[in-house]
């Protein structure tokens, strides 16, 4: 089975939308196997963005996530990095289908609502950066 790591950026708790992002998620039968609110440091942050460092937008998008609590998950589902990147819509709020997350609530590419991993590969290595594997969860969903 597929895990997928979710990160809901600051403005996200700070709207009150972090219900709405988990309806959705769970309305679309993704497992969340972990979950936590935290105040990310700047060495997490930092890991979490090591690909964009040096980048025109970068000083901005670590200051942003470091400005106030997020939500770190673990989900779990079948081919579940596809599907949540499918809910979550295009990076850039107006490239984002109007149905999806991003379409519906994002304010700038910057204050997109949330961060998901592109790849069952940065899945796996993300979520260790905020989670041990002992605070992931083995359960079933009743169907
Ligand atoms: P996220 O999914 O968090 O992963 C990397 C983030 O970098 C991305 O969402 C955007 O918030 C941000 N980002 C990517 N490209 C740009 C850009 N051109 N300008 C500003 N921010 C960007």
């Amino acid at each position: 089975m597929e895990r997928e790591f979710l990160f809901l950026k600051p403005n996200t708790v700070r709207r009150g939308l972090v219900g709405e992002v988990i309806s959705r998620l769970e309305r679309r039968g993704i497992k969340i196997i972990a979950m936590k609110m935290i105040n990310a440091t700047k060495e997490q942050a930092e890991r979490l963005y090591k690909e964009h460092e040096g980048k025109p937008f970068y000083n901005e998008l670590i200051e942003f996530v470091l400005s106030g609590p997020v939500v770190v998950m673990v989900l779990e589902g079948p081919r579940v990095v596809e599907m949540v990147r499918h809910i979550i819509g295009n990076t850039d709020p107006l490239k984002a289908s109007p149905g999806s997350i991003r379409g519906e609530f994002g304010m700038s590419v910057t204050k997109n609502i949330v961060h998901a991993s592109d790849s069952h590969e940065n899945a796996e290595k993300e979520m260790k950066i905020f989670f041990s594997e002992d605070e992931i969860l083995n359960y079933k969903l009743d169907v």
